[in-house]
């Protein structure tokens, strides 16, 4: 399936998400009526949601001057090092009506850069795993610490909710676009005789798919998805510390967005064939690099779930490590 199909039939999905979101938000507000949002025509919400990031964004810089949090804030969750604020502004226009069309820029850059079907199969397959788990947890988020069972979280009274919000388009897009560096250490017709292979120094991806997407005109905040999901997110200690072969720097998730996509990232892997991991083989994975990065991991899916790696292992035909 296209890319830009791919994101036409997560619309819905995507929207929700967003509405729950914005519920939330509503409902912290000072005179604020429970379940107003519900009855909004879809300008109004649209507006409304506009209104509520600018409005977090606000609050967001109350925080830093050392202001009380809102209520519902879980700050002791946050392993953010920092918040960039301006990105939900800049990313209003990257709504889930639109997302279809950043698809097709974004696919169309993958398939440039691929060197054989096979390899785009891998790569691109992998991204959209990446962006479906990228839905999950953001919906888990929206929901977090409530109770509803419904598809768009509707249970605004219960005070001890996550006020934060999360742009669910920004972050499938980013999700689409993260491994876009990949294809350039990953070599091969997938044949018997030219079988894929990565080449070494693999850890590089990230850095070069943030220098393939500034390149070709996207966005900064996309691009940034590319250099900061590899492992937990690398950090210049470590990087200096195990001879990583990229520059001396920080490559660690600066937005819940980022943050997400990165997460999602370590519940499957392009090893051939490609399969689907679970929490408890993530956590060991990352404790091959160090019992830090182990420990980070574990308290991520403390704070996001485990992502349901059955059900898309049947859907997508893959084995579960
Ligand atoms: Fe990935």
């Amino acid at each position: 399936m296209s890319f830009a199909k791919f994101a036409e039939e997560k619309i819905p999905e995507i929207s929700a998400i967003q509405d729950a979101f914005a519920v939330r938000a509503h409902a912290i507000q000072p005179n604020a009526g429970t379940g107003a949002f519900s009855a909004l025509t879809d300008e109004q919400k649209s507006a409304e949601l506009h209104e509520s990031q600018t409005r977090q964004s606000k609050q967001e810089t109350h925080e830093e001057t050392g202001e009380a949090a809102l209520p519902g804030k879980l700050p002791s969750e946050n392993l953010l090092p920092e918040r960039i604020t301006s990105e939900k502004l800049m990313f209003e226009n990257l709504l889930p009506e639109n997302l279809p069309a950043f698809a097709e820029k974004i696919e169309e850059l993958h398939r440039k850069s691929a060197d054989s079907p096979a390899v785009f199969e891998l790569i691109g397959t992998h991204c959209k795993i990446v962006a479906e788990m990228t839905l999950f947890v953001c919906k888990n988020y929206a929901c977090k610490n409530c109770d509803c069972k419904s598809s768009v979280c509707r249970n605004v009274s219960d005070s001890k909710v996550s006020a934060e919000n999360v742009n669910a388009a920004l972050a499938f897009a980013g999700a689409l676009a993260h491994d876009i560096g990949a294809y350039e250490l990953v070599r091969g017709e997938g044949t018997d005789e030219d079988p894929i292979r990565y080449e070494k120094n693999y850890v590089r991806h990230g850095i070069l798919g943030y220098n393939l997407l500034k390149n070709a005109g996207f966005d900064e905040q996309i691009a940034l998805f590319a250099r900061n999901h590899t492992g937990v997110g690398l950090t210049k200690k470590a990087i200096e510390a195990q001879n990583i072969p990229i520059p001396s720097d920080d490559y660690v998730p600066v937005t819940r967005e980022q943050q997400i996509v990165m997460f999602c990232d370590k519940f499957h892997t392009k090893s051939l064939p490609p399969k689907f991991v679970t929490a408890k083989t993530a956590v060991r994975r990352c404790a091959k690099f160090s019992e830090e990065d182990a420990q980070k991991m574990s308290k991520l899916v403390e704070i996001y779930g485990e992502p349901p790696v059955e059900a898309l292992a049947r859907k997508y035909s893959m084995t579960i490590i």
